[in-house]
């Protein structure tokens, strides 16, 4: 991993153990504002290190943690075979970008820019193709990887939950 990357106050660097009380912070306070994630925040430690987890980074500011974002393994089917996702089908390494999210008071800075830009890197480097799935409620989440280019390869059913689902998008990166 090379040199964390710096864009005005904000830096952003592979998230340490010591991050991850002050990362749940945050969760905290964007499940407040946002709902999101959507399982709620009952246990932030154990929702950002799911067994999965390859790779994580945080983004500060003034040495706050202020965002975070992580790559985990596919689990299972987690990825529906949606016509444009069936190189996974053919055993191309690949893996889900999950876990973002910035604090309120740092938003529309480009923190969650430059997080799923570090992720991206990492996933090019590594030869790793990159899929996420975003609820369809979470409108600047989308946006977002629009703007960056990730490509909609489909609508899924996120279950979450005592049996309950939300509308889901299902993107593959650019
Ligand atoms: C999605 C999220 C990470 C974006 O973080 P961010 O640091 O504001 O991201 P950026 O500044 O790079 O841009 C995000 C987009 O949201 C918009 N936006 C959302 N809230 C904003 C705010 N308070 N001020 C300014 N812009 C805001 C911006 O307009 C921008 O879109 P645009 O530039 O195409 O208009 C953040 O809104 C968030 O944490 N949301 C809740 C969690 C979530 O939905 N995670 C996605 C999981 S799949």
């Amino acid at each position: 991993m090379g040199q964390p990357e710096q864009h005005g106050d904000i830096v952003i660097r592979p998230r340490t153990a010591h991050d991850v009380a002050a990362a749940g912070e945050v969760l905290r306070e964007v499940f407040a504002i946002d709902g999101y994630p959507v399982e709620g925040v009952a246990d932030p430690i154990a929702w950002l290190t799911p067994p999965r987890l390859v790779r994580a980074w945080v983004a500060t500011e003034a040495a706050s943690i202020v965002g975070h974002v992580s790559v985990s393994e596919i689990s299972g089917d987690s990825v529906p075979l949606f016509p444009e996702s069936t190189e996974r089908a053919s055993g191309e390494q690949s893996a889900v970008l999950e876990r973002l999210f910035v604090s309120p008071a740092a938003r529309g800075k480009q923190v969650g820019a430059q997080l799923v830009v570090a992720a991206t890197e990492y996933a090019v480097e590594t030869g790793v193709r990159l899929f996420l799935e975003v609820l369809a409620k979470d409108k600047a989440a989308i946006r977002l990887y629009e703007r960056l280019g990730w490509t909609f390869i489909g609508a899924a059913s996120h279950a979450y939950g005592n049996a309950e689902r939300a509308e889901s998008r299902w993107y593959r990166a650019p």
